[in-house]
C-alpha cells in the first residue's frame, strides 16, 4: 500500500488525491479501531431536528463548537449547531497527519484567483486555501501552534472604538479556555489558564534540528521565554494545541466533555445553510435555510442566528442572505437587504519557506506510514506526536520602533522537515511539477537531509476579497488575496528571510553544517543569487499561506463604513444576527490566530448571555 501512496501523491492529480486521502484514512482508521475508549461525536446527531431553536449556530469549527457549548449551558436554551461537515475520525487526532488532512473530504479546498504576482510557483498560479469541513472545522485541519498573539492587537481593536476589546479586559477570557500544561510558563499578569477545555503542551518529540533553532536564536541575541506571556519576543520551542499527545480540536475541546450531558443541544452535520432568512422591511432575522438529507429544509430561530462559518464562508452566506456590498449582491442577482462592507479587509499570514540543508537527521514523512510508527503513537511515542513537523518559534520586531513596544512584526518558525519528504505537503501547496523538479528533486534523489524555516510576515498591509461568483450558494466564492499589493509586504518579507538565513552563522547551526539550498529557482536566477531582488521574485513564487485568512466582516461602530459588526458583534442595520469568528478581526493579529478565535468566541457568549439576560 505504501508505494501505490507514494505514486499517487507523485501523480499530484485531484481524483489521485482524494483516492489518496481516502486509503490513507481508511487504513490508519482500521489501525486505530477498537484502540480509543472515546466515542468519536459528543452529541448524538439528530434525524428530527426541532422546527424552531432559540438560538442557531452556523458552522462547527473552532468558533462555533466553543459558542454551542457555552450557549448550552443555560437549560433554558434550545440550541441548534450546524455543521456542513461529518464527524471527525482517529487519524484527525495524530498531530503530524496534518498535512494530510487537507487532501480529504474534510477540506473545502479553496484556491486563490490567478494572479501574475504572487503563487507563481502554483499550478495555475493560484495558491490552494484549506478550510476545514468537518466537526472542529479548521481546528482539525491546522497546525495546533498556539499564540496568544500580542497585547498590541487587542489594544488596537479597542482603539478603533471597539469598547471591551483592550487585552487586560480580555485577559479573563484566554484563561477561560486555556487548559495550559505548559511548565515553565510566565506566571504573573499575563499568567495562563490551567483548567479551561483547550490543552496547550510542548510537544514530547523534537528532532535535533529544533534544537539548534532554538540555541542558534539565543547565540544571536533572542531570549528563551514564553511567547504567550508578558513578552512576545523571543524564541520557544512550539506551544502546541495538543494533549496528552492527541490534536485538541475545538470539537475535543469542547463538545466530547457533553456526551449525553446537553438535551437543549442539537447538532445537525453534513448540512449546509444557504440562507439566513431576514425579514427585508423589519430586517429581523427569524432563520435559516439548509440543505439537508437531500432536501431544502427551514429552521427558525427564535432569538438569534449566528454565523460562525469561518473568513471565506461566512462572507459568502452573508451576501447570499442579503448582507453585503449593494452594487455586488445586485450585479449576481441578489436583492440588497443591508449595503455593508462584507468580503473586504481580507487578510492572510505568508511565509516563502526557505530550504536548508544539513547533517543532522530530519523527519521523513514518506516512511511513516508503517507498523511500527502507528505503534509508537499508539504507545504515545514518535513522530506522529509532532504538531505536522513544526517544532520552534521566534518572533522579531525588525522595525526598530515596534521592538521599543515589543510588538513583532516577523515570526519565524522552523519545521525539521522538507518538501522532498513530505509529498503531501508538496500537493497540498500545489507546488508545480517543473519547479519541484528544479528545485528539490536533487534531494530527492540523494536522500538528503534539509529542514524549513517559514518567514511569516505578521502585520501585512494588503488587503484582499472575497466575492460571489454567482448566486448558487454551492459554488465557491472568488477569492482575490492581493498578496504583496503593498510594498511593505515583500519588504519585510525579504528582511525576514535575511533574518532566518543569519541564523546559520550560529554555533548551533554550524555543528549540523546546515546551509541554504543552493538550488535557485530558475524563474528568479537573473537577478543574482540571495540578493534582494532574487527574494523578492522567491517570496512572489512561494507564496505559502499560512491558513491565517481573517478580517471578512470587520467589527467597528457605525460610522466606520468598512465595519460589518459592532462591537458586540451584532450586524449592523440587521437585528439577531451576529458574526463570531475569523471574520471580525478589524486587524488580523500578529501571531497565529486559532486561540484568538476561541477568544472571540467566549466573549461573545458573555456578551450574548449578557444581552439576553442571563448570566
Ligand atoms: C491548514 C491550516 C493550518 C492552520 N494552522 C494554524 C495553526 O497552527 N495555529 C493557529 O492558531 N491557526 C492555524 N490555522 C488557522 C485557524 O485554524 C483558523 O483561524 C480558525 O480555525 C478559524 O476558526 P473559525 O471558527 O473562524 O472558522 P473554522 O474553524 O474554519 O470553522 C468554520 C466552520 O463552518 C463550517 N461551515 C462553513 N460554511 C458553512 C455553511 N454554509 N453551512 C454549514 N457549515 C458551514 C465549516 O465546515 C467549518 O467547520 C490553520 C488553518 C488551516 C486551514
Ligand atoms: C492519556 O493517554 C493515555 C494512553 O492512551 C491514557 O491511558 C490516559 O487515560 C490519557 N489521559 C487523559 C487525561 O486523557
Ligand atoms: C526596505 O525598505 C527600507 C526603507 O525604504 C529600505 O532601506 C530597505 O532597503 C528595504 N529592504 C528591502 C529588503 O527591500
Ligand atoms: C556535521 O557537520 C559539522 C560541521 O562540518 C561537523 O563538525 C559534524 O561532525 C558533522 N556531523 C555529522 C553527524 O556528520
Amino acid at each position: 500500500m505504501q508505494s501505490l501512496l507514494f505514486c499517487l501523491l507523485h501523480l499530484g492529480a485531484a481524483a489521485a488525491q482524494s483516492y489518496l486521502g481516502n486509503i490513507l484514512f481508511d487504513g490508519i482508521e482500521l489501525l486505530r479501531r477498537g484502540q480509543s475508549q472515546m466515542d468519536l461525536e459528543a452529541v448524538d446527531d439528530r434525524d428530527q431536528i426541532l422546527p424552531e431553536y432559540d438560538f442557531i449556530v452556523v458552522g462547527a469549527g473552532t468558533a462555533g463548537c466553543a459558542l454551542a457549548a457555552r450557549l448550552s449551558e443555560n437549560p433554558d436554551w434550545q440550541i441548534l449547531l450546524i455543521e456542513a461537515g461529518g464527524p471527525e475520525n482517529y487519524i484527525m487526532d495524530m498531530p503530524i497527519m496534518a498535512h494530510y488532512l487537507q487532501l480529504g473530504e474534510m477540506n473545502w479546498k479553496y484556491r486563490t484567483q490567478p494572479s501574475n504576482s504572487y503563487c507563481l510557483a502554483m499550478n495555475n498560479n493560484r495558491c490552494n486555501w484549506p478550510r476545514g469541513k468537518v466537526m472542529g472545522g479548521s481546528s482539525v485541519l491546522n497546525y495546533m501552534m498556539y499564540t496568544r498573539a500580542n497585547r498590541h492587537d487587542y489594544d488596537r481593536w479597542k482603539a478603533l472604538g471597539n469598547p471591551g476589546w483592550g487585552y487586560d479586559e480580555l485577559l479573563p477570557y484566554f484563561r477561560k479556555y486555556e487548559g495550559s500544561l505548559i511548565p515553565d510558563a510566565d506566571s504573573g499578569q499575563a499568567r495562563h489558564g490551567r483548567k479551561g477545555p483547550v490543552k496547550i503542551s510542548y510537544s514530547a518529540y523534537h528532532t535535533p534540528i529544533a534544537t539548534a533553532f532554538v540555541e542558534a536564536s539565543q547565540q544571536a541575541g533572542l531570549t528563551r521565554g514564553d511567547y504567550n506571556g508578558v513578552n512576545q519576543l523571543g524564541v520557544s520551542y512550539l506551544q502546541a494545541n495538543i494533549g496528552n499527545g492527541t490534536r485538541c480540536s475545538s470539537n475535543r475541546a469542547y463538545l466530547y466533555p457533553l456526551k449525553g450531558k446537553r438535551q437543549n443541544l442539537h447538532i445537525k452535520k453534513k448540512a449546509l445553510v444557504t440562507k439566513v432568512l431576514i425579514d427585508p422591511q423589519t430586517k429581523a432575522t427569524y432563520g435559516i435555510m439548509m440543505q439537508a438529507d437531500g432536501r431544502m429544509q427551514k429552521v427558525l430561530a427564535r432569538k438569534e442566528v449566528i454565523v460562525s462559518a469561518g473568513a471565506i464562508n461566512t462572507p459568502q452566506l452573508l451576501m447570499l442572505s442579503g448582507v453585503g456590498p449593494a452594487k455586488h449582491l445586485r450585479e449576481v442577482g441578489i436583492k440588497p437587504i443591508a449595503d455593508l462592507a462584507v468580503g473586504f479587509n481580507l487578510q492572510d499570514h505568508v511565509a516563502p519557506a526557505l530550504t536548508f540543508r544539513c547533517n543532522a537527521s530530519t523527519l521523513k514523512f514518506n516512511n511513516f506510514l508503517n507498523s511500527d510508527a502507528v505503534g509508537s503513537f499508539l504507545r504515545g511515542e514518535g513522530p506522529l506526536r509532532s504538531a505536522g513537523g513544526v517544532e520552534a518559534i521566534s518572533f522579531y520586531a525588525l522595525d526598530a520602533a515596534e521592538g521599543a513596544k515589543g510588538w513583532a512584526d516577523m515570526e519565524l518558525f522552523v519545521a525539521g522537515t522538507s518538501i522532498h519528504w513530505n509529498q503531501a505537503l508538496r500537493v497540498a501547496l500545489g507546488i508545480r511539477g517543473d519547479v519541484y523538479e528544479s528545485v528539490f528533486s536533487e534531494l530527492e534523489r540523494s536522500n538528503a537531509n534539509a529542514f524549513m524555516i517559514f518567514p511569516m510576515i505578521l502585520r501585512a498591509k494588503s488587503r484582499g476579497r472575497i466575492r460571489l461568483k454567482s448566486r448558487n450558494p454551492l459554488q465557491h466564492p472568488l477569492i482575490d488575496a492581493n498578496y504583496f499589493a503593498h510594498p511593505y509586504d515583500l519588504n519585510i518579507t525579504v528582511r525576514g528571510i535575511k533574518q532566518a538565513i543569519s541564523l546559520l552563522d550560529q554555533p548551533a547551526f554550524r555543528a549540523i553544517n546546515a546551509r541554504v539550498l543552493e538550488k535557485q529557482l530558475p524563474a528568479c536566477r537573473r537577478y543574482g543569487y540571495q540578493t534582494d531582488a532574487y527574494w523578492s521574485c522567491y517570496a512572489r513564487h512561494f507564496t505559502f499561506t499560512i491558513y491565517h485568512y481573517s478580517g471578512t466582516a470587520k467589527m467597528g461602530p457605525r460610522s466606520d463604513p468598512s465595519a460589518v459588526v459592532d462591537a458586540r458583534l451584532r450586524v449592523h442595520g440587521i437585528s439577531n444576527l451576529r458574526v463570531v469568528d475569523a471574520s471580525i478581526m478589524p486587524y488580523l493579529v500578529a501571531g497565529h490566530p486559532n486561540g484568538p478565535v476561541y477568544l472571540i468566541a467566549e466573549k461573545a457568549t458573555d456578551m450574548i448571555k449578557e444581552d439576553h439576560n442571563y448570566t
